[in-house]
């Protein structure tokens, strides 16, 4: 970090010493990530950012104590890439952030102790059997070896996952879901003040999921331990569930923050920012994603897909909605529609009118070229 990034952090975090007596929990401040870029066109037009990218871009959210955040964005929108800033995996460009008034600049062990992490991809877990590891992760988190041990039971018994066969067999060989919960429990071993969970269902059955989302609910709600309510900083594509359980929102797009609320006043920008007369359609069957361009393309629409084989259609032109999505299934032979409904607006529609919006063009598909290959089960 050059001088004048640390001249400007150390106003920043005199600055953000202001909010630790309020009551935000986690608080960033300008908050911005800038990574190399690798095409000339980039260099050229990214040069303010001394050719890079600010894929995290002056980001200022605020998470109130006892809130569960829902940091949701489309992919590549930089949502991991904050979360990382926020544990110290990643150092940022310019900008901080504070963690129950601990400054990741100055105060980064201090904010890692009070803070549960749950990554979104672990590579290889170790060969090691559930309560080896808790116990060794606990230790970590600055617990002692026998109550790292006896929250590990606790909280393996509480999840499901004690039974003997599963106790003896090392995580490694467990399933994604398995794995999952085992991610959640070691973050929530020390019992945090503070939960970041990074995609935290990803790659989970719809029965996991459900269970996952109990798990967190507990969680927040004293169902585990009595004396400890965690704030919650999620990340999630899966919008129904988050609007379910979330508290306040925000939605990051370009790693633009562009709306930050609870749902009402969600509804209430949006409808703001948009002209009138708008409907969502859900429409439910099979190989809809073949068709998926025609109805953006003949409705003038926006259409996003949804892990459970459903088009989400956002449209100005209701009133052919029906015949002309009949007229393409029409040519698709091999598409069928079970059902079509008309929805109220949801978080989900939120979103996609917030994300058209915004929208800015990628020339070249250089976002495409550029977000880094990974394997995601969405
Ligand atoms: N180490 C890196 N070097 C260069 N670019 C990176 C690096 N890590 C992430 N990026 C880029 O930053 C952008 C944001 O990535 P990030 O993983 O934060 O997005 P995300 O919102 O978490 O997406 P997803 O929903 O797919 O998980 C992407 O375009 C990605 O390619
Ligand atoms: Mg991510």
């Amino acid at each position: 970090m050059n001088t004048s990034t640390i001249a400007s952090n150390s106003s920043i975090n005199r600055e953000i010493e202001g909010y630790s007596s309020s009551a935000s929990i986690i608080r960033t401040l300008s908050l911005t990530k800038v990574f190399p870029s690798g095409s000339l066109s980039s260099l050229l037009r990214f040069s303010h950012n001394g050719g890079g990218r600010a894929v995290v871009d002056n980001l200022n959210l605020t998470v109130p104590r006892g809130a569960i955040y829902g940091y949701l964005g489309p992919n590549g929108a930089g949502k991991t890439t904050t979360i990382k800033m926020l544990v110290g995996l990643l150092r940022p460009t310019r900008g901080t952030a504070s963690l129950r008034g601990y400054t990741i600049h100055d105060h980064l062990r201090e904010a890692q102790r009070l803070t549960g992490y749950m990554p979104d991809t672990i590579h290889r877990f170790p060969a090691m059997k559930a309560i080896a590891l808790l116990e060794t992760l606990g230790q970590y988190s600055g617990l002692d070896r026998s109550v790292a041990r006896s929250r590990a039971l606790d909280m393996l018994s509480w999840a499901c996952l004690d039974g003997q066969n599963v106790l003896d067999t090392k995580v490694n060989r467990w399933s994604a879901g398995m794995q999952r919960k085992l991610l959640f429990i070691q973050a929530m071993l020390h019992k945090p003040d503070i939960l970041i969970l990074d995609e935290p269902t990803a790659n989970l059955d719809p029965v996991a999921r459900r269970e996952f989302i109990e798990l967190l609910n507990k969680a927040t709600n004293g169902g585990f331990a009595k004396d400890w309510r965690a704030t919650v900083l999620i990340s999630s594509h899966d919008l129904p569930e988050v609007e379910e359980i979330s508290t306040k929102i925000g939605f990051l797009n370009h790693g633009k923050l562009i709306a930050e609320g609870t749902k009402e006043i969600l509804r209430w920008t949006i409808k703001q920012a948009t002209h009138e007369g708008t409907t969502i359609f859900v429409v439910s069957g099979t190989n809809l994603i073949k068709i998926v361009k025609e109805i953006r393309d003949r409705l003038d629409a926006t259409v996003s897909t949804t892990p459970r084989d459903k088009l989400i259609v956002s449209t100005k032109h209701a009133n052919d909605f029906f015949n002309t999505v009949a007229g393409i299934v029409a040519n698709h032979p091999d598409v069928t529609i079970t059902d079509i409904a008309q929805e109220e607006e949801n978080l989900e529609s939120i979103f996609l009118k917030l994300e058209k919006l915004t929208r800015v063009r990628d020339e070249c598909g250089e976002r495409g070229l550029e977000k880094k290959s990974k394997v995601k089960g969405e």
